[in-house]
């Protein structure tokens, strides 16, 4: 690390290097780039514990340990890089994020906090800045929840909520353990995954919607992240010939998945359920032949509610249509299982923390509004154990994610990572814990 005589007390002069950032970005986006047939973009598949989220990683730590970080891994495979500060004994403050990606990603998800959090600390060695408190960047593992089946897995692991049994014996489609994948791509750590609680967490994101495009402004403070819960339902029928099974005989699994996919949708719709979101996102059906009444269906359903009673409802509301919906079926014999995969509930942000983030952005000129995420993070977990709040970022295209499509301009990941560098700088001051 580049050691100098300045302090933090001096903040006003950090400035970061955006080109930099922007190269880290796009450099990292290079690892699990496909072509992407459906909008004929280059997009990103770097999904957790395969070999190119392998190969992120070790860039990551190459990144980490160039920048003069002391790194560990813990047992989940969740990346810490350690800058030390100068008062002894002080609990480090967190910034951080993920590298993994869903399958069809683009460049910002998750790596702007990680990268951005990479590059406040590439500038305080430029200006031979040494903070009060120590530094932590955190990179988590499986938070997209894509591969595993659960979100936030490393970040929820280390705040307590998730065993590390849970995540170890979690397995993906093809039925790979995820212990056993962890050591495969060699990132099964030493250091205990259970997180002494930082002084502070701060986590900057893209937006992933429309809010801070629509309003046109380049920043937002998050206040707290919507309920999450998905869950696997499983539906078995009976085969049969499509050409000769009259329709008063069969017992399909993919009507009834069809009945699933729209029952969700009219829940959204009737607005008893608040500000409701539903997807189907995954849907088969087998054996998957023209002429064969599908003998078994697999769905998955993620609903998303800012509300936890309001979530409460439609979970009870699904579960009792799903109760029901064997005797709706034109003959009897049709099954039904859930799997609950991941259910977080509302979490708010401590405010104390969103006001030192709002103020570091008015210091740098920028006008902020406080919105709520409508995605999951890992910050939602370290809210559990440490004051935590977010730094959103504004997306272009309506801030859609999730996507190669994807985009934050270069000016606006420069401001995002600029707030957070000066809001870390605020937190790393403060002495006490
Ligand atoms: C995380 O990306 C989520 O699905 O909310
Ligand atoms: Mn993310
Ligand atoms: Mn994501």
């Amino acid at each position: 690390m580049a050691q100098g005589t300045a302090t933090a007390s001096e903040p006003a002069h950090l400035t970061i290097n955006g080109e930099r950032l922007w190269a880290a970005l796009m450099e990292l986006a290079r690892i699990g780039a496909y072509d992407d047939p459906a909008t004929g973009l280059a997009g990103v598949n770097r999904q957790s514990l395969t070999g190119e989220d392998a190969e992120g990683r070790r860039l990551l730590v190459r990144w980490m340990e160039e920048a003069g970080l002391q790194v560990s891994v813990d047992e989940m495979g969740t990346i810490f890089g350690r800058r030390e500060g100068a008062a002894a004994g002080l609990a480090p403050v967190m910034a951080g994020s993920h590298v993994d990606s869903v399958g069809t990603a683009g460049a910002f998800d998750g790596c702007l906090g990680v990268l951005g959090a990479l590059e406040v600390v590439r500038s305080l060695n430029e200006r031979g800045i040494v903070t009060r408190r120590p530094l932590v960047i955190a990179a988590f593992t499986e938070e997209e929840g894509v591969r595993f089946g659960t979100d936030m897995l490393g970040s929820a692991v280390a705040a307590g909520r998730l065993t590390l049994e849970y995540a170890y014996d979690l397995v993906d489609a093809a039925g790979l353990r995820f212990g056993d994948e962890l050591e495969r791509i060699g990132f099964k750590g030493e250091r205990p995954v259970r997180l002494d609680p930082p002084h502070a967490y701060v986590e900057c994101h893209i937006e992933q919607g429309p809010v801070l495009l629509h309003e046109d402004l380049a920043i937002g403070v998050v206040t707290g992240v919507q309920a999450i819960s998905w869950q696997r339902i499983t539906v078995q029928g009976r085969a049969a010939h499509a050409g000769t099974t009259p329709t008063d005989l069969r017992v399909d699994a993919g009507l009834a998945a069809a009945q699933i996919v729209l029952k969700v949708r009219e829940m959204v719709d009737s607005g008893r359920y608040g500000r409701l979101r539903a997807t189907v996102g995954l849907i088969t059906t087998s054996p998957g032949l023209p002429s064969v009444v599908p003998d078994r269906a697999e769905l998955t359903v993620d609903l998303r509610n800012p509300d936890d009673a309001h979530m409460a409802a439609a979970e009870r509301d699904l579960a009792a249509f799903l109760d029901a919906l064997p005797e709706s079926q034109p003959a009897p014999g049709l099954g039904i299982d859930t799997q609950r995969m991941a259910k977080t509930h509302q979490v708010p942000f401590d405010e104390r923390i969103q006001d030192e983030i709002a103020a570091a952005a008015a210091d740098l000129g920028f006008d902020t509004i406080r919105l709520m995420s409508g995605a999951g993070h890992d910050a939602q977990e370290m809210a559990a154990i440490t004051p935590t709040a977010m730094v959103f970022v504004r997306g272009q295209y309506d801030g859609i994610s999730h996507n190669p499509r994807e985009y934050s301009t270069p000016e606006d990941c420069t401001a995002g990572i600029t707030v957070l560098a000066h809001t870390l700088l605020r937190l790393t001051e403060e002495e006490d814990d």
